[in-house]
């Protein structure tokens, strides 16, 4: 029998463990089966053989049950809907953001608050966007400007943007983390799970047709997988920010490419090529041609 968790039931795990960190539950209890839960009582459809996920990122935080029992509470309460946000109230996705900002406030909720940030590098860009690129959080520029994407690396991300064919201002650029990890770690696991909730919510504003995850961190992190950049790369998965509900009941989500993050093309210009192929597609599905040469 195959151990491999079919993708909608891991994407929507994925999204549930997302769901209960944005309430504050990191702590899960194994429950032993009661008689009424027990394998002979299961809806005929729930495998009985244990479905553990592939990924070890996801594996690290699934409580161990026995298998029919955990499709059962699958099946109970996996497409749940969370509550309403705040900012489902206002009137333009503009305002919609202003909202999620002032939530963040002068945020505490994880360590890097502590670890030398000068300010919270929020996001910048269009909030009607029809393409938004997320990377893995602020550098020393970004902390010190308080936008994404301003130094060296942002030079480059606007290259690539001005090569689809589009202007900064058109586009929006967020971050998995709004601080700056100090000396430009790359964020933990739990700084990403606090902070992922408010990107997840800036996503449900916007409603961009595609989002761009730049880099390892942000795929994994959008997708909730854990795989090798040339796996992630090349194809388009089907996204919808988790935890969250977006205002408008007829977008149905967005598209997710992955591509190579700027940093890493600074290191290794070689792999700007395949990151142009990454963008092209992304190009055809928005309808975009390159300008051409001046
Ligand atoms: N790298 C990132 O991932 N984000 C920024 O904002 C800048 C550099």
């Amino acid at each position: 029998m195959s151990h491999a968790l079919d993708p909608n039931l891991r994407r929507a795990l994925g999204e549930r463990m997302r769901y209960y960190h944005e309430l504050g539950i990191y702590d899960f209890y194994r429950r032993e089966p009661s008689i009424s839960e027990s394998v002979e009582s299961a809806p005929a459809a729930v495998e009985a053989e244990p479905q553990m996920p592939s990924q070890p990122e996801l594996r690290e935080e699934m409580p161990i049950r026995k298998s029919a029992v955990v499709a059962a509470d699958v099946e109970e309460n996996i497409f749940e809907v969370s509550a309403p946000k705040p900012e489902q109230r206002a009137a333009d996705p503009s305002a919609a953001l202003k909202i999620i900002r002032e939530d963040l406030g002068d945020c505490t909720r994880c360590k890097l608050h502590k670890q030398g940030r000068k300010q919270i590098v929020f996001g910048v860009g269009n909030s009607s966007a029809e393409l938004m690129f997320v990377g893995e959080g602020p550098g020393a520029d970004e902390d010190t400007q308080g936008e994404p994407f301003v130094g060296r690396a942002g030079q480059l991300l606007n290259n690539m943007i001005k090569a689809m064919g589009l202007r900064r201002e058109e586009v929006y650029i967020a971050n998995v983390v709004k601080c700056r990890p100090p000396g430009n770690r790359t964020p933990e696991r739990d700084e990403c799970d606090t902070c992922s909730p408010f990107l997840m919510r800036q996503i449900a504003v916007i409603k961009p047709k595609v989002v761009v995850a730049l880099g390892a961190v942000a795929a994994k992190n959008l997708l909730a997988i854990n795989a090798p950049m040339a796996e992630l790369r090349g194809r388009f998965y089907d996204f919808m920010p988790a935890g969250v509900r977006s205002n408008d009941p007829s977008w149905q989500g967005a598209k997710l490419a992955v591509t190579y993050h700027p940093a890493f093309l600074l290191r290794d210009p070689r792999q700007k090529g395949e990151a142009w192929k990454d963008l092209q597609m992304v190009m055809k599905h928005l309808g975009l041609r390159a300008p051409k040469p001046a």
